[in-house]
């Protein structure tokens, strides 16, 4: 059976960034699905389509996948395959406007919180060479540079670095990556 998205007359649009905006993260339902594609076309040369990630959420058991909202309207998501003692990274996007506000941390550490409560003790994810602001966000959650693959994202003639967080069981990780999302909220908060 093909998998559909539930009927929805318009696609909710982020709204703009305003001081003191609260930033709920919640697990992705099929009806955030719309949402998350039209930020993902907006940032990704090579956009996910509707029903991948229909297909990603119609596998709960390996996979976890969140939103970040405000307003209750979609302004960035990720995801990640949790499998054998390891979780792989598929997805992180933030909306233009809403990036650089701590909304990435939020969600690498909800990702992160689930993957080690489902028995992960690795991490993984692959991003483009020239992406830096993100590598050194993912740096930040202790991944570190393990390997290349060649033109693996080929729609834009680039390598993909794949980056790997060892020992993410240790109470040290889960100390690490609560220290993150504390300062993002404090200096959140300070911006008011
Ligand atoms: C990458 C992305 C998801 C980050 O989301 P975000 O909400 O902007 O993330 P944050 O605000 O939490 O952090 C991003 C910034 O802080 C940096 N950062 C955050 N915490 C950090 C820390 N503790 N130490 C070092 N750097 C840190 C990041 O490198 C980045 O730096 P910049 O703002 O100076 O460029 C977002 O920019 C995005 O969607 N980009 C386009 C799509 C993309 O590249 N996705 C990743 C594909 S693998």
């Amino acid at each position: 059976m093909a998998l559909r998205l539930p009927h929805r007359r318009a696609t909710p649009v982020p709204p703009p960034p305003r001081p003191g905006a609260a930033v709920e993260i919640a697990r992705m339902r099929r009806r955030h699905v719309r949402a998350v594609v039209a930020i993902e076309q907006g940032i990704f040369p090579r956009p996910w389509t509707p029903g991948l990630y229909l297909s990603e959420l119609a596998q709960p058991e390996t996979r976890a996948y969140f939103v970040a909202l405000v307003d209750g309207v979609v302004v960035g998501y990720t995801g990640c395959m949790i499998i054998a003692g390891e979780g792989h990274i598929t997805t992180v996007g933030v909306a233009p406007a809403w990036q650089h506000r701590g909304i990435g941390t939020r969600l690498l550490h909800a990702v992160a919180t689930e993957a080690r409560a489902r028995g992960a003790r690795a991490l993984t994810l692959e991003v483009r060479m020239s992406n830096v602001s993100a590598q050194s966000l993912y740096r930040a959650f202790g991944f570190a540079p393990a390997g290349v693959r060649k033109n693996y994202y080929a729609e834009v003639n680039e390598d993909g670095l794949v980056m790997w967080a060892h020992d993410v069981d240790t109470p040290a990780y889960a100390s690490r990556i609560d220290a993150l999302l504390a300062h993002v909220e404090e200096r959140e908060a300070a911006r008011g």
